[in-house]
């Protein structure tokens, strides 16, 4: 059995030819990937030869070494010109994926546009920027829940220009990017407790620190924060969140 992050991450991913799992660690996302017959072919990489070991292992016990290739190295640097045409990067921070990406998509990337699945443990505000400020367009994403943990599922790929619902963003542009904004349009329920439990751990946050002797402005920003997530939520959800 595997995680429901990991069997979230398989669910979403589109059926392509090649398919390319840079950071696998355990493989287990190569080798289910195979099982539900999403790709014919799959690059299994990490940084860590330790990691790639474990992969390595469960390919074999799978008998899968004819479809799965395994490469050690950094990020997409392992890849050869257009060689995948879908990159999964999960796991890992989102400061990180757009390292990676930043480093080598555009040496790598020449003739094709990669389904690009990522999937940050944190800084998912950060991925997301990095993202709409390179010209990437999220085409989807999501966001679920596993043992009181949230995780983002972000699927991209590179476009000629900015992307206009990024462009269109006159305000709140730090919550957008937090939450993401088609998650936002999708008004999903679990993004509603997300917003509302952020909203409550604010008011509380505020309450302590106008008690102790905390400079002004740092709870003035928070209050800003409260204010942007109180106006989304009521932009969206078409309420004010209650307690
Ligand atoms: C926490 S594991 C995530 C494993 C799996 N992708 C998942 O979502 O469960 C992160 C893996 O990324 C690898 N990693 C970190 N930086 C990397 C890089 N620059 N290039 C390739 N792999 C990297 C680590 O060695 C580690 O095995």
């Amino acid at each position: 059995m595997i995680s429901e992050r990991l069997q979230y991450i398989i669910d979403v991913v589109p059926i392509l030819d090649t398919i390319a799992d840079i950071g696998t660690d355990h493989g287990y996302i190569p080798v289910n990937l195979i099982k539900k017959s999403r790709a014919k072919k799959i690059i299994a990489s990490d940084i860590s030869k330790q990691s790639l070991q474990k992969a390595k292992d469960i390919i074999i016990k799978n008998h899968f070494e004819n479809v799965i290739d395994t490469r050690l190295g950094n990020g997409i640097d392992i890849l050869d010109i257009d060689e995948a045409d879908g990159v999964i990067i999960a796991g890992m921070g989102g400061i990180l994926i757009s390292k990676i990406l930043e480093t080598s998509y555009s040496n790598k990337f020449i003739n094709k546009k990669p389904v690009l699945i990522l999937q940050p443990v944190q800084q998912a505000k950060e991925l997301r920027y990095y993202l709409y400020e390179n010209n990437f367009k999220i085409t989807d994403e999501y966001v679920m829940q596993e043992n009181n943990k949230i995780y983002h599922i972000i699927i991209a790929e590179k476009h000629h220009k900015i992307d206009d619902r990024y462009d269109k963003i006159a305000k709140h542009k730090d919550i957008y990017m937090e939450f993401g904004i088609i998650n936002i349009e999708k008004k999903s329920e679990l993004l509603s407790k997300i917003i509302r439990n952020n909203i409550e751990k604010i008011k509380i946050l505020i309450n302590e620190l106008s008690k102790k002797s905390v400079e002004q402005q740092h709870i003035d920003f928070l209050k800003d924060r409260l204010k942007n997530m109180e106006d989304i939520y009521y932009e969206t959800w078409g309420t004010y969140p209650k307690a």
